[in-house]
């Protein structure tokens, strides 16, 4: 793929994705795309607009809806700006802006990315105008994103917008990047932790949320999404052939990085300076 750097993250729940994602975001300069929110956000359209989600022609046509959205294509070039903006790091200008952003954006239709102001920081999702960010990430909603995700009209009408936010360059997490969505990416890596590990994870973030869930409820329906993201015909969740395995039980989040980064720059050695001046560290940074 033409384009900036692509560093792709694939693995299953609670494997430390995002968190990572943004970690090696601030590292490189580049914007985050959490392939997973848009998943979220058309689980949560289609509960919003009585679609279940296991109908399989009603969520083709809401996903026709979704990824028809001119928006998209417009938060492309947003999200990729995304370093710019960022160089002007967490100025109050900068949040004044892009509150004016959604407001203007309020009767769109469809799901946009608001990028995240400083380098590294989590996006925000909108759908219809609307800041779903927190919305999207309920135990019930994760549930709803694997189902429709399983769905083939549903990942094809998807790869469009996935392809587009990702088109000039960013860390990317999901399940079948590496596979399916930038078979091409120049760095991709499959990241998996013990499942006991996973869910205390989930467990955690769900807490900082504000839910309190018993361990082994949460490590059940990890197991019952990951088997339901395994298993699917289309496009499953698997290691791609070329993609690094790293396993974080056991590390720190500091361990993960610090090996991803490594690998990333033992690859870049071998392929000679042009390769090391695309992934160069923004200004400042020490060398990892
Ligand atoms: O990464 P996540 O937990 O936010 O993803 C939610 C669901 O979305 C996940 O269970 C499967 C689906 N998904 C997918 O099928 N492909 C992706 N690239 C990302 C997520």
């Amino acid at each position: 793929m033409a384009g900036g750097l692509l560093i792709v993250i694939d693995g299953p729940a609670g494997a430390g994705k995002s968190t990572v994602a943004r970690r090696l975001a601030e590292r490189y300069g580049l914007p985050v795309l959490d392939t997973g929110a848009i998943y979220r956000a058309l689980a949560l359209f289609a509960r919003e607009r009585g679609v279940a989600w296991s109908d399989a022609s009603g969520l083709a046509r809401l996903t026709t809806e979704l990824a028809s959205d001119a928006n998209a294509a417009s938060d492309a070039n947003a999200a990729s700006d995304a370093n710019a903006a960022s160089d002007a790091a967490v100025s109050s200008d900068a949040n004044a802006a892009s509150d004016a952003n959604i407001t203007a954006e309020a009767a769109t239709p469809g799901i946009r990315f608001v990028p995240a102001h400083a380098p590294g920081a989590a996006q925000r999702v909108l759908l219809a105008g609307r800041d779903v960010t927190a919305a999207i990430r309920t135990p019930e909603i994760s549930d709803g994103a694997s189902q429709v995700s399983a769905h083939p009209a549903v990942r094809e009408g998807l790869l469009g917008i996935q392809r587009q936010l990702g088109a000039r360059g960013c860390v990317a997490e999901g399940r079948d990047l590496g596979t399916v969505v930038f078979p091409d990416a120049a760095f991709k890596f499959f990241l998996t932790a013990d499942d006991r590990v996973r869910a205390a994870r989930r467990q955690h973030e769900q807490r900082e949320q504000g839910r309190e869930l018993p361990l082994e409820q949460v490590l059940r329906d990890l197991q019952s999404r990951d088997e339901r993201d395994q298993s699917r015909e289309a496009a499953p969740l698997v290691q791609a052939a070329d993609a690094v395995l790293v396993d974080s039980t056991g590390k720190d989040l500091d361990a993960v990085v610090h090996a991803i980064v490594a690998e990333i720059g033992r690859r870049q050695a071998e392929a000679g300076p042009k390769a090391r001046l695309a992934t160069r560290s923004r200004p400042g940074q020490s060398p990892a």
